[in-house]
């Protein structure tokens, strides 16, 4: 039997590196003439995913998965600066061509290089995968929709000469194919509204173009709309193969960490059901001390159970703030307000988001919309209220709130980011926002969530549109295999 070897090349955040992981699983679970070998890069900072990449070869007992990593290199870029990212892909590119090599150099006969799996942001690595002779796939960890935004706003640039960037500030409305409503330009990402961010973001986007398939974390009966129209964005063939989410993953983050969450849990367990608003911000996701105070404001007043992860502002500014815990939250909380909240709220650093989601004390949550906790609390069922802080989160709570309807909105184009930062919501409007997140149990939203949930369950199941879109992509991947 010929065994098919992929190479996996992910960004080390923590988000892209664990789906990728997840997806090697998926494709060597389904099909035993595939292997793959994951590619970790090492960004020149620590950025926390040191641990989990390090305990990646033991906890992921899959024979047919490996672990390469690569060397490190100093780039001597701002983190800050737009370029980093593309510096330091760029800077890569040597190590994965060495460590490929040595891996065609070493496989047995019946082993074979079938292709290349590339995080969405490293395309430019398509480059290496031709010189090997072999086809690259792409695999996207947002939605589909946020696939056809990237190939519609490339189009208007490149075809029809749009400054994208002069949609900042906007209040103009975008036809879009991939949404039946029209799509407001402030939900666009700051990445394409800045001047100095919006090249390497379109390269991208003109490159995936270029590949053999593109692989989304997403499923057919979420984006339904979505999906269709990617093959008129000009999308090479497109796989939805998820829900991908971690769920057992996040166990092993807690034991590398140290805490369990077992004290959340059993706080848990005392509640009523359907009674605890869960306010979460994924794992970048900080205030300053003003914003906090009118969180901290708005939760009290609401008179709503709470269950707050919140995080410590990292000291520097830049691109990848990497929060931390407080050691005691009391020093940015309103006076008294612990104490006060005692019996109907808990405030905590670092959360286990899906071992909390999946609690039926929960009632509503409040997120930040990162597509991973998007896919995550509609696998649970759990409504969510949207305030969104960076990348395309402002985007991923306008597809919620208005094309879905799966969402109610605090927020849809807050910012957070290094490039752009919109004034704090008042106390009022979080509070406004969280009754009537906690009002919506029985609601047409609230149903539909539920069906949701049903489906994105599944989906996965054999015969299903996930199932039969992975096996749609490991036929194609062994039928290109290049012959022996
Ligand atoms: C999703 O995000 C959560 C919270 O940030 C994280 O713990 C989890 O590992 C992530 N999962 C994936 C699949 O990236
Ligand atoms: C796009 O518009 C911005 C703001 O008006 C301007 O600074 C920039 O130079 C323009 N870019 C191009 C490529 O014309």
């Amino acid at each position: 039997m010929t065994h098919a070897e992929l190479v996996f090349v992910p960004i080390p955040a923590m988000g892209h590196l664990i789906s990728m992981v997840e997806m090697a699983k998926l494709l060597v679970d389904r099909d035993p003439r595939l292997s793959v070998t994951v590619l970790i890069m090492k960004f020149p900072f620590d950025a926390d995913v040191d641990s989990y990449t390090n305990s990646l070869a033991t906890s992921v007992a899959a024979a047919r998965i490996r672990f390469v990593h690569l060397p490190g290199e100093n780039i001597g870029t701002e983190i800050s600066s737009g370029r980093f990212l593309t510096d330091f892909i760029e800077s890569n590119k040597p190590h994965v061509k060495r460590a490929v090599a040595k891996l065609v150099d070493s496989a047995s006969s019946t082993q074979q290089l079938a292709g290349f799996v590339l995080d969405m942001v490293c395309t430019t690595m398509i480059d290496l995968a031709d010189e090997f002779g072999v086809p690259s796939y792409v695999f996207f960890t947002s939605s589909a929709a946020f696939l056809g935004m990237m190939l519609h706003l490339q189009l208007l640039q490149d075809e029809h000469h749009v400054n994208i960037t002069e949609f900042k500030d906007s209040a103009s409305e975008l036809d879009f194919p991939s949404f039946t409503n029209p799509l407001p330009a402030k939900v666009l990402p700051s990445v394409v509204l800045t001047k100095e961010s919006i090249g390497p973001f379109m390269e991208q986007a003109k490159r995936m173009r270029a590949t053999k398939g593109i692989i989304i974390n997403t499923f057919d009966e979420l984006e339904p709309q979505a999906v269709r129209s990617l093959a008129g964005l000009g999308a090479p063939a497109v796989y939805p193969v998820g829900p991908i989410l971690s769920l057992n993953g996040e166990t092993k983050k807690k034991d590398i960490d140290g805490h369990r969450g077992d004290d959340i849990m059993e706080w848990l367990d005392k509640q009523p059901p359907s009674s605890v608003v869960f306010l979460c911000f994924g794992s970048m996701g900080c205030f300053g001390e003003d914003q906090v105070k009118q969180m901290a404001c708005a939760l009290e007043r609401s008179g709503h159970r709470f269950l707050w992860s919140l995080r410590r502002l990292p000291p520097s500014k830049g691109q990848l703030e990497i929060p931390s815990d407080y050691a005691d939250p009391a020093e940015v909380l309103p006076e008294g307000f612990l104490h006060r909240t005692a019996s109907v709220g808990k405030v905590i650093g670092w959360a286990p988001q899906a071992a909390v989601l999946a609690h039926r004390a929960i009632g509503g949550f409040v997120s930040h919309c990162g597509w991973n906790s998007t896919l995550e609390s509609l696998w649970f069922g759990v409504v969510v209220a949207t305030w969104p802080l960076r990348g395309e989160q402002q985007f991923n709570a306008f597809e919620l709130v208005v094309e879905l309807g799966l969402a109610t909105e605090i927020k849809m184009d807050y910012r957070r980011d290094f490039r752009m930062e919109s004034g704090i919501l008042t106390a009022d409007e979080i509070e406004g926002g969280i009754r009537k997140l906690m009002e919506e149990a029985g609601s047409e939203r609230w149903k539909k969530g539920k069906e949701v949930s049903e489906k994105s369950r599944k989906a996965l199941t054999k015969g299903s549109s996930s199932y039969l879109s992975l096996g749609r992509l490991i036929d194609d991947i062994l039928n290109n295999m290049p012959l022996i």
